[in-house]
């Protein structure tokens, strides 16, 4: 397998090789690189430590530049690529000799190639896929004659897609790519230099035509407006950890206490943008966070945002990603416009150009649409970032609603759903208790009501109502019993006559409004029955299932009422829907009216699919001593009880990937959803098994991409070179010393987020307690193995468990330390696996702490 790094040359030490050579006049490190001159000509050479360590200018002296890779030097000549490679000569100082004096033999590359052997070095970073570049053009680009702007060109693979979509023949359309690297940018100006009008900028884009120089222009704004583009694109870096100097420019840009990179790049396309022009990007989720959405709705439209499958960019496997659509143009706020969806599967589907390609609304009519994914439509006043993530977060519950394993609420025997009583907006008709006392009028025709119930309670009773429904029917019924013909003025006649004077005056007196059922004073009834002895709101931000205790209630429209056989079938039904499984699966299901509204209709109600095995005496007493659930040791075991129960294989299957998708998927970066079906299976029946799928699957990538998380993501700040060094341990084979080192790190991450939540960590008698925030009581001091369950469900935690965790306390009490690879690989594992859970735990305190601080 190839190492993906630079080949972590030392130029210094290459200077002293080279130096004594007849042909170097002199040979020195200046400008991050080293500098050589011969009698004709002076050489610079650099190396990359990372694309964080590139160099942004070449030393104006060089003639020519040698670029360190993996397998030699490389060499952007005029229009050609050469490669001087190692080959029979062995050494990179002796390779240098030859190239100086002009004694090697070169071969010529291709782009792709190119842009391979760069990438393997560690120089570029972050090559958009075909699929995405296809996409985002595909999107764009609505004319053949578009000028085009791609903001982060890199090695120019948006442009080539443009390409395909351009006249480009006619030569009219401009082509512009910016990009700071300057022989990124040379592949760049190479992939495109056959296209007229077409234009690679070496440069830092925030320096380029920045609002400064358009001043310039204002004085003609035929030229400004000329310049603009009709589209633009881009896939900008995703470096979240930026120097000072950085932060600053960014800050011009997008507000925010730690505003991305990326924001600041889209922030400043769209003032590229023509008006009515069109732009795509991919970028990583948390670049929405910081107020960008809402920045950019002030001057376009959001078309779409749509989150990628993880792993789909080779290079970014643990930064989830999302493309944004837009429209450049001004837009009422309210307007329900913005389509976010999550694509459900691993990988993009064919189709999914579709998805931002159609109406928003022709595909939110069928749900299930066939793009495979979830989406929502909102309005441009709730793009408000962290909704937004707390949106796409939201679990798949496609699979769930389409295994025909599970029966549908509606299907379930002695169950029947029906809509509540409705009264045209006359409001006459309800009366609160002292009303309906001052009125005078007879008990006999107040019904109780059940509209808007409290939600600190989870059973209806006769204290909780408050509201009597003034209602006629029966007394009506009674008399078509009698056979009489009739008619309103007949029924008041008959209501005087029986002695009922205070509702006739109350009759006579009401602005009545006729709504089709022949007698204006009673109230419509929609349902099949009108004594329900469950009910669902059908509004909520947090959905909540009522038993009801109330003899002859009726229920409001608002209020959806189930009636189900059986008193213990009826008290099991209405556990199950209180558990936090379906709470969540409501709220997936049922549509978003904004970001934390949701309304749930009858025929939805009716598919929610029901895990027909627990609605038992035993599930619901085994569920009881969890309710209501404090923490999230209380959540797993509900979730667990639940998947228990079912019986088949398949849908204990469907549930658990919900669940695990629920928590973002512990192991996604890891494993793909069949792999990781195929884990679990191995974990339940041979755990030798497990773990040697565990360590097939293990790779020199996996090490790559944990140490582009370190070096990318802000939580890292703090041991980012200390992790950089244990990696390196590993991949030198130090087992023993990167053993040594990660024990540690386990806690470290730990303390580092419960510190950022706001929690303790308190040292005692040697052994570290953390404290999460929260006011529960069971929110108690925690050591290190109860909070790793309190993240994982039980798959992982097991699988901790087993590997790693006895061994680590082992080890970290300087035991033994078996100097083994396989060792080393599980530790890795487990330890990368936490921090990307931590990392989503991160987000979601995050999330909460700002909602909260929104809400005083
Ligand atoms: C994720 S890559 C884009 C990949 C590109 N679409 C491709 O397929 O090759 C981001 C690119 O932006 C470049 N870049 C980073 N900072 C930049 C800046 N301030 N101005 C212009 N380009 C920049 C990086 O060198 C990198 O090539």
């Amino acid at each position: 397998m190839s190492s993906r790094h630079s080949p972590n040359l030392d130029l210094y030490l290459l200077s002293q090789e080279v130096e004594d050579s007849p042909a170097v006049n002199a040979a020195e490190m200046r400008g991050g690189g080293l500098v050589v001159d011969t009698a004709n000509q002076a050489f610079y050479i650099f190396e990359s430590g990372g694309p964080h360590k590139q160099i942004t200018e070449i030393p104006e002296s060089a003639d020519r530049v040698l670029i360190t890779v993996q397998n030699g030097f490389l060499e952007f000549r005029d229009e050609d690529i050469l490669l001087y490679e190692l080959g029979d000569v062995h050494e990179y100082g002796e390779l240098l000799r030859r190239v100086l004096i002009g004694e090697t033999v070169y071969r010529e590359l291709k782009i792709e190639e190119t842009s391979r052997i760069l990438s393997e070095a560690g120089y570029v970073h972050g090559y958009t896929p075909e699929s995405i570049a296809e996409l985002l053009t595909g999107w764009a680009i609505s004319s053949e004659n578009d000028s085009v702007l791609d903001i982060a060109t890199g090695s120019g693979s948006l442009l080539k897609q443009a390409v395909t979509r351009l006249d480009t023949e006619k030569g009219s359309n401009r082509l512009t790519g910016v990009e700071i690297y300057p022989f990124i940018a040379k592949l760049a100006k190479i992939r495109v230099r056959d296209i007229d009008n077409a234009e690679i900028i070496n440069k830092d884009f925030f320096d380029w035509r920045t609002p400064e120089q358009s001043e310039l222009v204002k004085e003609r704004p035929d030229e400004h407006s000329r310049r603009k583009y009709d589209v633009v694109v881009g896939n900008p870096p995703i470096a979240s950890f930026l120097p000072p100097k950085q932060r600053q420019t960014i800050s011009k840009w997008v507000q925010g206490t730690r505003p991305s990179l990326a924001a600041a790049f889209v922030a400043k396309a769209v003032s590229h943008l023509k008006d009515g022009g069109r732009g795509a990007f991919v970028l990583p989720k948390m670049a929405l966070k910081d107020g960008l959405l809402n920045q950019l709705t002030e001057s376009c439209s959001i078309h779409r945002i749509v989150e990628l499958p993880l792993g789909l960019f080779a290079d970014s496997h643990s930064v989830e990603l999302v493309i944004l659509t837009l429209v450049k143009e001004e837009r009422d706020p309210q307007a329900k416009k913005t389509g976010i969806a999550r694509f459900n599967q691993m990988e993009l589907p064919d189709n999914a150009r579709g998805l931002f390609q159609q109406p928003l609304d022709a595909i939110l009519e069928n749900r299930y649409n066939h793009y495979d994914a979830e989406l929502v439509k909102t309005s441009h006043a709730d793009l408000e970032g962290r909704n937004i993530l707390r949106m796409l977060s939201n679990p798949s519950i496609y699979d769930i609603l389409t295994s025909e394993g599970f029966t549908k609420l509606g299907e379930l025997s002695g169950v029947e759903i029906g809509s509540g009583v409705s009264t045209g907006n006359n409001d006459i008709f309800y009366f609160d208790s002292s009303e309906k006392e001052e009125s005078g009028i007879d008990e006999r025709f107040f019904r109780p009501v059940i509209k808007n119930p409290p939600d600190d309670i989870r059973s209806i009773s006769e204290d909780v109502i408050n509201l009597y429904l003034l209602d006629l029917t029966r007394y009506i019924e009674t008399l078509e019993a009698k056979g009489m013909d009739l008619t309103e003025q007949r029924v008041l006649e008959e209501l005087e006559n029986d002695g009922y004077t205070e509702l006739v005056e109350y009759v006579e007196s009401s602005p009545l409004h006729h709504q089709g059922n022949g007698f204006s004073f009673i109230p419509n009834y929609l349902g099949k029955f009108q004594n329900p002895n469950l009910i669902i709101p059908k509004f909520f931000d947090e959905p909540v299932c009522y038993t009801v205790e109330v003899d002859d209630a009726v229920f409001d429209s608002t209020v959806i009422g189930v009636q189900v056989d059986g008193e213990q079938r009826r008290d099991a039904l209405a556990r199950l829907l209180n558990t936090p499984l379906y709470r969540e699966f409501f709220q997936t299901y049922a549509k978003s009216m904004d970001l934390n509204w949701y309304r749930i209709h009858i025929t939805q109600l009716r598919e929610i699919p029901i895990i027909e095995q627990a609605l038992n005496e035993d599930t619901f007493d085994r569920l009881e001593p969890f309710f209501p659930p404090e923490d999230d040791n209380d959540l797993v075991k509900l979730n667990h009880i639940l998947i228990e129960s079912y019986e088949t294989e398949r849908e204990k299957q469907a549930l658990r990937r919900y669940l695990a998708s629920r928590d973002n998927f512990a192991w996604s970066w890891f494993l793909t959803l069949p792999e990781f079906d195929e884990f679990q299976e191995l974990l339940e029946s041979d755990r030798k098994q497990a773990q040697e799928f565990v360590i097939d699957r293990f790779d020199q990538e996996l090490l790559d991409q944990a140490r582009q998380t370190f070096r990318n993501v802000e939580f890292f700040e703090e041991r980012r070179e200390l992790l950089d060094d244990l990696l390196m341990e590993f991949e030198e084979g130090h087992y023993r010393g990167f053993l040594a080192g990660i024990v540690l790190q386990f806690e470290g991450v730990l303390a580092d987020l419960v510190e950022e939540a706001g929690g303790d960590i308190v040292e005692e008698d040697g052994k570290t307690e953390f404290k999460m925030p929260g006011k529960h009581r069971s929110q108690k001091r925690k050591n290190l193995d109860n909070l790793i369950s309190q993240f994982f469900d039980g798959v992982f935690s097991e699988y901790l468990h087993e590997t790693v965790r006895q061994r680590r306390n082992r080890i970290a009490h300087g035991d033994v330390i078996e100097d083994s690879r396989t060792l080393s690989i599980h530790f890795f594992v487990s330890f990368y696996a936490l921090c990307n859970a931590c990392l989503n735990e991160y987000v979601r305190i995050a999330q909460q702490q700002d909602s909260g601080a929104a809400a005083t």
